[in-house]
């Protein structure tokens, strides 16, 4: 991390500590995020993660402070980011529920980061995955929304255990599916697969995030005469589509060229026009 904001849009020292030993985050994991893109010091779909970051308090009873306070961490990120050197940033909005104990007030906080090497290396070469049972069923976010499955909170152990799981069996992605057998996400991207024209992507309705990145890559596709359908698909499609890609707002449009040790149809023509839509937002 090379820059922090605190959340009056004054920038504080990167390297030194900053939360208490009892703040909710640190001990519960008790708090949402969100990670967006910053290309040029224009932010990537801000309006999308404040409205993510907006759902996914709400659905933690979380008091979160309201848009313009993330809108002047943010400018204070960026502003402060070394743009003549580094041309990306991956900016980090974190709120939690506060100390142990406390008066409710969240701890909230923004960083700017750099992109790293190994991002960089997976946009430009794609990434190899395994499917992993995440062991719900798809109904379950409607069943249970105390689980819930489709805010970005701080919790995220699981979704990093799976990715070691995948490094284990030789992958560098997971694909989540989950008990019948249909496509989720990935620990930190939405999955996207094309067949002919048409793009499809699951539903948020099974308790997966609604993709920021995915988002826009619908929106761009569109306009350029692709369908776009939100909606289930077993993982065997994964197999026959003619591609697959993990999306998300700082790794991209990352093709999956291997699934469960099998390679994958994959077209460097089909990534290329996909991400070159996708650019064109910017
Ligand atoms: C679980 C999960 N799903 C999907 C995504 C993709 O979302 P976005 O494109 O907004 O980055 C993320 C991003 O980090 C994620 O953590």
């Amino acid at each position: 991390m090379r820059v922090l904001a605190l959340l009056d849009g004054t920038l504080a020292d990167p390297e030194a500590p900053l939360m208490r030993a009892d703040d909710l985050s640190v001990t519960r994991g008790d708090g949402i995020f969100e990670t967006i893109l910053v290309v040029a010091r224009e932010p990537r779909e801000l309006g999308p993660h404040l409205d993510r970051l907006e759902r996914s308090a709400a659905l933690l009873d979380l008091p979160a402070p309201p848009r313009e306070v993330w809108e002047r961490a943010t400018r204070a990120v960026i502003d402060a980011w070394p743009w003549d050197a580094e041309r990306e940033m991956a900016l980090k909005l974190v709120c939690s529920r506060g100390v142990d104990g406390g008066d409710g007030t969240p701890t909230g906080f923004a960083t700017g980061s750099s992109v790293g090497a190994d991002t960089l290396r997976k946009r430009q070469d794609g990434v190899s995955a395994v499917t992993l049972d995440r062991g719900i069923a798809s109904d379950l976010k409607e069943r249970a929304p105390w689980l819930l499955l489709s805010a970005k909170t701080l919790s995220y152990a699981t979704n990093m255990a799976a990715l070691r799981e995948a490094e284990r069996r030789g992958a560098d992605e997971v694909i989540f599916t989950a008990t019948d057998g249909s496509v989720l996400e990935g620990p930190t991207s939405a999955v996207v697969i094309a067949r002919g024209r048409t793009l499809r992507t699951p539903p948020p309705s099974t308790g997966i995030l609604p993709g920021t990145t995915q988002g826009a890559l619908f929106r761009a596709a569109e306009k350029a005469g692709w369908e776009t359908r939100v909606e289930p698909f077993d993982q065997a499609e994964l197999r026959t589509a003619d591609g697959v890609w993990m999306t998300s707002s700082v790794r991209l449009i990352t093709p999956v060229n291997a699934l469960d040790g099998v390679p994958l149809a994959v077209d460097p023509e089909l990534t290329r026009e996909l991400t070159g839509r996708y650019e064109s937002l910017y």
